[in-house]
């Protein structure tokens, strides 16, 4: 374990497992449909699309956005786009690939986005859900792992930018966050 955390949550080999029984719903889901443009939301997401795709037995093609909330405004659900899809994506079916729904706002906020260019079905995969953060009514309808109202890095999720590379996700020592 990294030395600046205080413990694991979800370790590697439960993301491997997790990730293997996504692919498989989440191929059930789209099979008699057309297989959806995977939509990863930049950069906490990249780690946990490397780990599902391979178990997607589907034609998908893969986009990438980057979207900020705006911060200090609570009311303020906007976001903004640091970059777009590349491709037009009307009448596609769509699956947002997210490392994370806290509050829900980013995540609606994008489904608002992609509804507006045309997308047929939307759907969200997860990797973890915070369900008792929410403030929008919002759930992704695949998640990997419910965890509780703790601030988590690893696989992806950073504190300030760091932790991403880790294999695992955990919490920081208290004293980090001072
Ligand atoms: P939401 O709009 O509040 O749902 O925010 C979701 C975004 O906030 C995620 O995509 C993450 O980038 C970030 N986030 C929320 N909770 C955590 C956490 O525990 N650790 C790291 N990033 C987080
Ligand atoms: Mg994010």
């Amino acid at each position: 374990m990294h030395k600046d955390l205080k413990k694991i949550i979800v370790s590697h080999e439960q993301i491997d497992e997790r990730s293997k029984e996504l692919g498989k719903e989440l191929t059930e889901y789209y099979k008699d449909k057309k297989a959806p443009i995977v939509v990863a939301l930049l950069k906490g997401s990249v780690p946990f699309l490397a780990k599902l795709i391979p178990h997607l037995e589907l034609n998908i093609e893969i986009d990438f956005m980057d979207v900020k909330s705006y911060e200090g405004t609570e009311s303020s659900g906007d976001v903004r786009i640091l970059k777009d899809l590349d491709q037009s994506i009307k009448d596609d079916n769509i699956l947002i690939v997210e490392d994370i729904i806290d509050t829900g706002r980013t995540l609606c906020e994008v489904k608002k986005l992609l509804y507006n260019k045309g997308a047929n079905d939307i759907r969200v995969v997860s990797l973890l859900d915070k369900p008792s953060r929410r403030q929008v009514d919002i759930k992704a309808d695949f998640i990997g792992f419910e965890i509780e109202n703790e601030f988590v890095v690893g696989f992806g999720l950073d504190f300030n930018e760091k932790y991403r590379q880790l294999g695992y996700v955990g919490v920081l020592k208290d004293e980090l966050y001072q």
